[in-house]
């Protein structure tokens, strides 16, 4: 039995499906296995209640389900994952259960279906609400599914939910942008999340470029539209609490601010990462091997109550959780990195231990220093990469 205090803990769940393989994505998810739920889902609900038996005081704040897609799963499979984590864990009063949804995979009632399990939050991948980018990036859906899917969303009671969007596309202009942009924000969203794409290794896009038969995007061209969501949400009340995300005030994602904070999760399904008392841990990738594992039982002695799939797991260094830390803490653009909580958790001088940097960042004025702590300003955010390489690697 795993003991650890009584602060509550997350859970990430991995639905490792997708209709298909988007061109740009390296998530750890699979198309044309559907006929795999079944089995999946059964594992999952073995592997939570598993997990649940070894860990002491299984209480639970926020859930997330993402994905590949978790909306492939029907209202009834989730009946059954919740039913497996109530029997384990106490899911908290007012607890955030938040999943991904892929606009044109919501079959209608499907929201209500959601709602009466206990989700209270989706986040949409919409992308872009241009016809040609949407193409580009092999979606399968269109804008009017996104405004459908979000309709039918908030007719069952979904008021808080997020939209996550994508700019610096290759033949993505700043026109495109902007619509997609407005079009989203007049979805009254209390989230969004805008990314820049990121050519990973191993992807179609990747292979596209290699072959040239794509032009490299233009760094100051995103560079301008990431500015342009900045003053188009803020002047619509949209509080641009860390790097690549937007809220509402009082609607921050509580699920990834626990990641961004260095607190506890717990990670199921194949390729899920978790955090527990220091200690990092992954899950095999392949949901035969997911499966295969978590029939077994055979559950690895490790001070980690984590399920049979987990593959490895790993302490990282002082010096690893340090840069984790100053990574992360830096990214949250309203609290920064508190002198005091560095103290604290690590025993660490901020203004000693980096006052090279803050020296340097502060006077190129990349950064804010005040008596409690650093942030980025607001030249700084446009400049992130930069402020980061000098607090971290030492
Ligand atoms: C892993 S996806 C899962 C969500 C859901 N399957 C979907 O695509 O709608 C989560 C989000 O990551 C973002 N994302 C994935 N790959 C990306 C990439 N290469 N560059 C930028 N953003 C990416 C997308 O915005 C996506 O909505
Ligand atoms: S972006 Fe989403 S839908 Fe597309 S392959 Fe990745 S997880 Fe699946």
């Amino acid at each position: 039995m795993v003991t650890e205090s009584d602060l509550p803990c997350s859970l990430y769940i991995h639905i490792p499906f997708c209709d298909k393989r988007c061109a740009y994505c390296d998530f750890n998810t699979y198309a044309g296995l559907a006929h795999l739920i079944d089995p999946f889902v059964e594992a999952l609900c073995s592997d939570i209640r598993l997990v649940g038996k070894r860990i002491h005081n299984p209480k639970v704040d926020t859930i997330f389900f993402g994905g590949g897609t978790p909306t492939l799963l029907s209202g009834d499979h989730f009946k059954q994952i919740f039913s497996a984590i109530r029997q384990c864990f106490q899911i908290m009063p007012g607890a955030e259960i938040s999943l991904e949804a892929n606009p044109g995979t919501i079959a209608p009632g499907y929201f209500e279906a959601l709602r009466e399990v206990g989700f209270n939050r989706v986040s949409f991948g919409v992308q872009s609400a241009d016809t040609r980018m949407l193409k580009f990036l092999d979606r399968i859906h269109s804008f009017e599914q996104v405004i459908g899917s979000v309709e039918q969303a908030k007719g069952a009671g979904f008021n808080n939910f997020n939209l996550d969007l994508i700019f610096g596309i290759p033949g993505q202009s700043m026109n495109m942008w902007q619509e997609s942009l407005k079009a989203c924000a007049d979805l009254q969203p209390s989230h969004l999340s805008a990314y820049a794409l990121g050519i990973e290794t191993g992807t179609p896009l990747q292979q596209w470029y290699q072959k040239g038969l794509i032009e490299k995007v233009d760094d100051d061209l995103a560079a301008d539209q990431f500015d342009y969501a900045r003053q188009f949400l803020g002047a619509l009340g949209y509080d641009h609490y860390e790097i690549s995300n937007w809220c509402k005030p009082g609607s921050e994602c509580r699920h990834n601010l626990r990641y961004w904070r260095n607190g506890n999760y717990l990670a199921f399904g194949p390729g899920a990462h978790g955090r527990f008392n220091g200690l990092r841990y992954s899950n095999v990738l392949s949901i035969p091997a997911y499966i295969k594992a978590v029939k077994a039982e055979t559950v690895a002695e490790i001070p980690i109550p984590c399920g049979p799939s987990v593959r490895d797991w790993h302490k990282n260094t002082l010096a690893e959780d340090l840069d984790d830390r100053m990574m992360c803490g830096l990214r949250l653009l309203n609290e920064g990195v508190i002198a005091a909580e560095l103290a604290s958790e690590f025993g660490i001088d901020l203004w000693q231990n980096y006052a090279k940097a803050i020296k340097k960042m502060g006077s190129l004025g990349l950064i804010e220093v005040s008596q409690i702590g650093i942030r980025l300003s607001s030249k700084g955010v446009l400049l992130g990469n930069q402020v980061f390489s000098e607090f971290i690697g030492d």
